[in-house]
């Protein structure tokens, strides 16, 4: 397991191919595709395997609990004009137990510090009241709203556009 860098409860980690069936099990899920994508689709193993040997330069952890329990993805997603923005999703057995809000402050320090970022934005679907309300406990404020665009699931919600900026 090679820790990039760490929080009070968890480590963040170069994502391998030994956690490829995690990653497939997860991404398959519908508790996590329905809110991450519009288009969802099934993935395979080995297209989960493609995607971790494409990792390049970005910064993609895999995150554990201090007991090396795999519980989660986070990322930048893209990084433009000194603005990252990330990607999350906390296996549904672990949410609700603030694992994301731990893992999303750590991974804005490490936007803000190390990688000189000056703001980091999320696009949230407004029906996902758990996401909205955790990223709002750290301090994302909402600064766009694109209507009527579908959920994993099909059903018609809103895009929120969330950001937080450097101090
Ligand atoms: C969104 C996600 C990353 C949040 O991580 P998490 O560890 O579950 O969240 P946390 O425990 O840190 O915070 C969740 C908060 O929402 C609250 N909550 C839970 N269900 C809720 C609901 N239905 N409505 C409103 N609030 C809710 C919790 O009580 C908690 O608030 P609190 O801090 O006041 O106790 C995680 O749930 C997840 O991966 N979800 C599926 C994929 C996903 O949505 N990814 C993000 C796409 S933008």
């Amino acid at each position: 397991m090679k820790v990039i860098f760490s929080s009070k409860n968890m480590y963040f980690v170069k994502p391998i191919k030994k956690y490829a069936e995690f990653y497939t099990e997860n991404i398959n899920n519908v508790e996590i595709y329905r809110w991450i994508s519009s288009n969802p689709r099934n993935y395979t193993i080995n297209e989960e395997i493609n995607w971790i040997k494409s990792i390049k330069y970005e910064p993609v952890f895999t995150i554990f609990t201090k007991n090396k329990e795999i519980i989660g993805n986070i990322s930048f997603n893209s990084i433009k004009n000194n603005i990252g923005v990330i990607g999350i999703w906390i296996t549904p057995s672990m949410q609700n137990k603030h694992y994301g809000r731990e893992a999303m402050e750590r991974m804005i320090k490490y936007g803000f510090e190390k990688m000189n970022m000056k703001r980091i934005n999320i696009t949230v679907f407004e029906n996902n009241k758990k996401a909205i309300k955790c990223y709002e406990s750290i301090g994302f404020k909402k600064y766009r709203t694109v209507k009527n665009v579908k959920d994993g699931i099909g059903n018609i919600t809103n895009n929120i556009y969330m950001k937080i900026e450097r101090k």
